[in-house]
């Protein structure tokens, strides 16, 4: 695909797709209750589906409304998923395949789960070490455990006392759906305070659990009923646009209905940091949503590392981009979990850009990025990764000279498959 700038300024509307995260566990959660959940703007991108499927798989009915809007979820209840007649394909979602484990964990059947080649290289151990310890077999490959797995769970699982070694909400929901059916309580303590998707989630579904600062306490042998959920736009996704919108000239760029649950909001606090035009409107507090409208702005370097790094660890590709046109050297450390990512995202982030010009080097756990680049065309690969395409298709709308050559765009359709029209509605409102 060959992207070129067509832009000079502009104001813009948009609304993102819905939230992956919590898309995905809407439908978990809606098929681990009783009775009926429904979805409305739940995100319809292939690595929900990949969930969607292997819930269907394990004889849940699942179906969408006729206008394709709405998603409802017969829910089974924890004794009522049906072993699966074949392994369950995972695609390429690492949230699929680690919270399913945690869920599989405390059934009686054995599963086997495979991925893409890009799934195929993402460490299993994190969840398979404590998911042993609570009695379940979890087998994959090597010592990294990686897919294909085989998870041979048991009913009555041991109550776990566990503490993350990895900042990570994937492994943290794992353990949460499996102390739901283990006998006891179990006692989970964060490396980092991580998305809190689960946790809330829990609760609306009529179950209950504690949080006091990085640990959890969760009670086994709840039972969960079905809900009326509404999703909010994913921040992840929105986090595109308000890029585009501070680095592009005489730009305005607003986003509607953005979910800003205040474990995912980092990014709104770097470009706070760094200087940015962002305002935030219409907030809902039950929903958790806002507008954000960005403007053109004089971006300053900042240091991102630490708590804040979970709060936009999926945000950082975009964020490198962003460091490029501030003035000054912005570090980001402490952020070593993007090498794990769909791909390796300190190599693969920076030597893309550095292929456009930018001046970036990785370090062991992030990167230093020189400001004030001037970006030109060059031949790139989102190489199966939704977020560097996206970062990459932003980045080209920064270059005057030459063009930019993207392979592999169509992995965007991971998380944002309407991700191109959106582009094009931007260029258009110009
Ligand atoms: C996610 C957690 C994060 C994030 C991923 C989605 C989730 O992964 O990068 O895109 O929905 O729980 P880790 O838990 O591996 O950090």
């Amino acid at each position: 695909m060959k992207l070129k700038s067509k832009l000079q300024g502009s104001r813009a509307v948009l609304t993102v797709p819905g939230d992956k995260s919590i898309s995905h566990r809407a439908v978990m959660f809606g098929a681990l209750s009783q009775g009926r959940t429904t979805v409305d703007g739940l995100l319809q991108a292939e690595d929900v589906l990949a969930t969607i499927e292997a819930f269907r798989a394990m004889g849940v009915d699942i179906h969408f409304s006729e206008n394709g809007e709405v998603l409802t979820i017969e829910g089974r209840g924890f004794d009522g998923l049906k072993p699966a007649s074949q392994p369950l394909d995972m695609g390429n979602s690492g949230t699929t395949t680690r919270l399913i484990s945690g869920i599989l964990a405390g059934q009686a059947f054995e599963t086997e789960l495979f991925g893409d080649a890009s799934l195929s290289k993402r460490p299993m151990d994190r969840i398979a070490v404590p998911l042993r310890m609570m009695g379940a077999e979890v087998d994959g490959q090597g010592e990294r455990v990686l897919p294909p797995l085989k998870i041979k769970g048991r009913k009555g699982l041991k109550a776990i006392d566990y503490r993350l070694p990895v900042a990570s909400a994937q492994v943290k929901s794992a353990l949460i759906f499996a102390a739901l059916q283990a006998d006891g309580k179990s006692r989970i303590i964060e490396k980092e305070k991580t998305r809190n998707h689960t946790e809330d989630m829990l609760v609306q579904f009529g179950g209950h659990l504690e949080v006091q600062g990085k640990e959890i306490f969760i009670e086994g042998g709840q039972k969960l009923t079905g809900q009326e959920l509404t999703v909010p736009g994913d921040i992840s996704s929105a986090s595109f646009w308000l890029v585009a919108g501070l680095i592009l000239p005489n730009m305005e760029i607003v986003l509607k209905n953005v979910g800003v649950n205040e474990t995912r909001t980092g990014i709104l606090d770097v470009i706070k940091a760094m200087g940015g035009e962002l305002e935030i409107s219409e907030f809902d507090a039950k929903a958790k949503s806002a507008t954000l409208t960005v403007r053109s702005s004089e971006l300053k370097a900042t240091r991102i590392e630490g708590a804040l790094i979970p709060r936009l660890i999926d945000e950082l590709p975009i964020i490198a981009l962003l460091a490029t046109q501030a003035e000054g050297e912005t570090v980001i450390a402490d952020a070593e979990e993007l090498r794990v990512k769909e791909t390796d995202r300190i190599a693969v982030v920076a030597d893309s850009l550095k292929k456009m010009g930018a001046t970036i080097t990785a370090t062991d756990d992030g990167m230093r990025i020189q400001g004030k680049s001037r970006l030109h065309g060059a031949q790139l690969d989102s190489h199966g990764d939704h977020r560097i395409g996206m970062m990459v298709a932003i980045a080209s709308l920064l270059v005057q000279e030459g063009e930019v050559e993207l392979a592999g765009a169509e992995a965007i359709r991971t998380s944002y498959p309407s991700f191109f029209d959106d582009l094009e509605a931007l260029c258009q409102s110009y």
